[in-house]
């Protein structure tokens, strides 16, 4: 891959830039308006600046991986992309429309990928202008650290599309895993049950927040707790996920806890809000039960 846009410039979306602009590919950002892409770029200029000042990485390496950045807020430039990831919010409509208008300048050798967490790759391929180049591509947040990216062909992915996508993946210095098109793929499909019962404890009164992240980080040395972690990927996106697990499988022990629901409802989505079961307001986060 020579050239790669990224649709969505949020949390994920910048992540998976700053990564591959590391890795030496030239990247497009793309969100609503470029005001937005524009304000992600200076967001990846200060991760990179860090990077710089712990001693990880040169200034040079830092300046030219931005220098590779450019942020666009129209699709006519991705005619360009060898590959296009979409990184937009979890919901499936958002998706649709960004794949049908994208797909309007998606070459013929071209490629699309999602970076769903959760929402079908089959069922999303056919907003696509060609199944057979539209594959799951889900990374980790936050995406620089995290050693792991699943791919996830659907029914009708080929497997040309596969093995390109597999071997970008790994050109990135990350690991993959292979997943079949199932409800949360592998990964979240383990991860979100978790998450979703520490919110049942937390319901409960079992535990308070911070003995229930406390228990999951000393307890199983997880590095963060889960109600922590819930904050760190968004209760809105836990929320879609765990809803994606328990509307395709009709099983009711991935039903959303009641108190999720409700942090959903008061808007108070985690860190990026700066209120979830933690409140960002302060320099430490301050747990809120
Ligand atoms: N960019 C680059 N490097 C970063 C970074 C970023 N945005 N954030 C942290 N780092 C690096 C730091 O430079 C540091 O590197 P060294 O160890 O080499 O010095 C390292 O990561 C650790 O960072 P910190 O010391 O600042 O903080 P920490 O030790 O508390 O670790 C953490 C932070 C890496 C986020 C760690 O808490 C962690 O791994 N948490 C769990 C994250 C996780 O589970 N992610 C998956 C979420 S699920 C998901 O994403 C999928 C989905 O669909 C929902």
């Amino acid at each position: 891959m020579r050239k790669v846009a990224v649709i969505g410039a949020g949390q994920m979306g910048s992540g998976i830039a700053q990564t591959v602009a590391q890795h030496g590919i030239q990247i497009m950002l793309s969100d609503i308006d470029l005001a937005v892409a524009e304000k992600a770029k200076d967001g990846i200029e200060k991760s990179l600046g860090k990077l710089v000042g712990r001693g990880k990485i040169e200034i040079a390496d830092a300046e030219s991986a931005l220098s590779r950045i450019t942020p666009i807020g129209e699709n006519a430039p991705m005619a360009e992309a060898d590959l296009i990831i979409e990184a937009a919010t979890e919901q499936e409509h958002i998706k649709k429309a960004i794949f049908e208008a994208a797909g309007k300048v998606l070459r013929d050798d071209a490629i699309m990928a999602s970076n769903t967490s959760s929402i079908p790759i089959t069922r999303m391929a056919n907003f696509a202008p060609d199944p057979a180049r539209f594959i799951g591509l889900h990374f980790f947040n936050p995406v620089p650290v995290m050693g792991l990216i699943e791919v996830i062909p659907g029914l009708a992915t080929a497997q040309n599309t596969t093995d390109q996508i597999t071997a970008f993946a790994e050109s990135l210095g990350k690991e993959v895993v292979l997943s079949q098109d199932e409800p949360g793929f592998v990964v979240n499909r383990i991860l979100l049950p978790m998450i979703n019962e520490a919110i049942f404890v937390l319901g409960q009164s079992t535990a308070n927040i911070e003995d229930i992240d406390k228990g999951c980080r000393l307890g199983l040395n997880h590095p963060m707790g889960p109600l922590q972690l819930a904050d760190f990927v968004g209760l809105d996106t836990c929320f879609e996920i765990i809803k994606v697990l328990y509307d395709t499988t009709g099983d009711s022990k991935y039903r959303p806890a009641p108190l999720l629901v409700k942090y959903v409802e008061a808007g108070w989505l985690g860190r990026k809000t700066g209120r979830g079961f933690y409140d960002y307001s302060g320099e430490a986060p301050v747990p809120t039960r």
